[in-house]
């Protein structure tokens, strides 16, 4: 009878799984690190005021959070970068500038479980701080591509949807909406692709009707797929702030382009970031055939650093979730399957011979060869089966005869060819056979 059973949403990683998760978080780390990017963590459970407000009410309705027993309220972290914001923050007079962090964590959100979220999941995020240009944006995009293509996947598998808050209130602006209609119609933009028309109910309820032309308009935006389409609708409004974004734009993609990104990349207006903290370019990655949901998202946030108590500080960073992520790979067909193999396997004859492998079993395990044997004493024939189930490419013999005359033999399980070594001569026997 089962027991107890995870929660829903949890998970648990069996050792293969345990091998393909590890896999991801190598080749992100490794990313990375050719990027100029530097690593660091911080805690799991943080005060639920950090997220409060912050990441916007999706977020906060989706928080697993609690009273601790000295009476705070505390959430498991549902994202790292009001975390991350901290971080920096406190320490911002003396960090080296540019700042370029990653980290690779867990986290927490209690959302409706479908294919590709679960209630715990991994991100590898990747933040620049201090840098106000779109120079931040050119140097994260392109972390996100090369976080992707590291696995073996290009530009037919998936790509950018590039979107700009600024130019969305640029827009706006210009065709007369203050602030506050500006800042409702960012959220039916949000939900239009998810619930068409419906999206701009909550707009109407608060300000009344919305005019038909104004309505063509925001739409016009919002199906803009280029970067000629995007002047094209921009150039009529004579609007200075708005032609000096496009600028900004084409530069941003000109940078891309010239790091032969260009293809990855697609001017797509319909994506502008649930979460409340964004302020200009906002990017999420999708795959090309749209079967799963988004495996990446992020922007510029310059607000948040300043907002939680410290110096204002610009940011844009991403993460990538590793559900979705992993989907796509094995979709694929590029998600490895590890063979959880010893190099060398000892085959023993008796005790005195067990004595015998010892010394080697030690000092080749000690030089990071790895080295399994039959913990009781079986069968020779037991042994072999063992031994060749294992995936071992060796088997070293410690048999009788070969320990009296101070040796043993080693066997390659695949040609099975033999020979006999002197045991003092083993372990740099077993060390050049492996590399061979
Ligand atoms: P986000 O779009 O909420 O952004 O999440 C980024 C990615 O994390 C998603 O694209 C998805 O792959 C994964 N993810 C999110 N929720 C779940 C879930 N419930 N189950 C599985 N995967 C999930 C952020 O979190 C921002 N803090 C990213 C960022 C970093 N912005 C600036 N810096």
């Amino acid at each position: 009878m089962p027991t107890f059973q995870t929660l829903p949403g949890f998970r648990e990683f069996y050792p293969d799984a345990l091998a393909q998760r590890n896999h991801l978080f190598k080749v992100w780390r490794q990313t990375a690190v050719t990027f100029g990017f530097q690593e660091y963590d911080a805690p799991v459970l943080e005060p639920l005021d950090l997220y409060r407000t912050k990441s916007g009410p999706e977020i906060e309705q989706q928080l697993f959070s609690f009273t601790d027993k000295g009476g705070r309220e505390v959430a498991l972290r549902p994202e790292m970068t009001p975390t991350v914001c901290r971080l920096v923050g406190e320490q911002a007079a003396t960090l080296k500038r540019p700042i370029k962090w990653f980290s690779i964590a867990e986290f927490y959100r209690y959302e409706r479980m479908q294919k590709g979220r679960g209630r715990c999941f991994f991100q590898f995020n990747a933040d620049v701080f201090g840098e106000t240009g779109i120079e931040a944006e050119t140097e994260l995009i392109a972390l996100l591509i090369q976080a992707l293509c590291a696995f073996g996947l290009a530009e037919p598998d998936f790509y950018i949807r590039l979107s700009d808050r600024n130019l969305w209130f640029y827009y706006l602006e210009a065709l007369g909406l203050d602030e506050p209609r500006a800042r409702a119609i960012l959220g039916a933009v949000d939900k239009f692709e998810k619930i068409g028309d419906k999206a701009f109910e909550e707009y109407q309820t608060q300000f009344g009707a919305l005019e038909a032309v104004l309505k063509e308009r925001i739409l016009a935006l919002l199906s803009i797929k280029s970067m000629a389409s995007l002047e094209a609708l921009m150039a009529p409004l004579h609007n200075e702030k708005v032609q000096g974004r496009i600028g900004e734009w084409k530069r941003l993609i000109g940078n891309l382009t010239a790091m032969g990104l260009g293809g990855f990349v697609e001017v797509d207006l319909g994506v502008v970031r649930g979460l409340a903290y964004y302020t200009g370019f906002v990017f999420e990655a999708f795959d090309r055939k749209g079967e799963l949901r988004a495996l990446a998202g992020g922007g510029r946030y310059d607000n948040l650093v300043g907002k939680l108590g410290y110096s204002e500080l610009p940011a844009v960073g991403f993460a990538i979730g590793d559900m979705t992520f992993a989907l796509l790979l094995e979709q694929r067909g590029l998600m490895p399957s590890y063979v959880n193999a010893p190099d060398v396997y000892f085959v023993l004859g008796g005790e005195a011979e067990r004595m015998a492998a010892f010394p080697a079993l030690q000092a080749l395990r000690a030089s990071g060869i790895r080295v399994e044997y039959p913990m009781r004493p079986l069968a020779f024939g037991k042994q072999f089966k063992a031994a060749t189930e294992s995936g071992a490419r060796f088997a070293v013999i410690y048999g009788q005869d070969e320990v009296a005359r101070g040796t043993a033999k080693l066997r390659d399980l695949q040609s099975r060819e033999e020979r006999e070594i002197g045991l003092g001569d083993l372990v740099d026997a077993l060390r050049s056979a492996l590399r061979a």
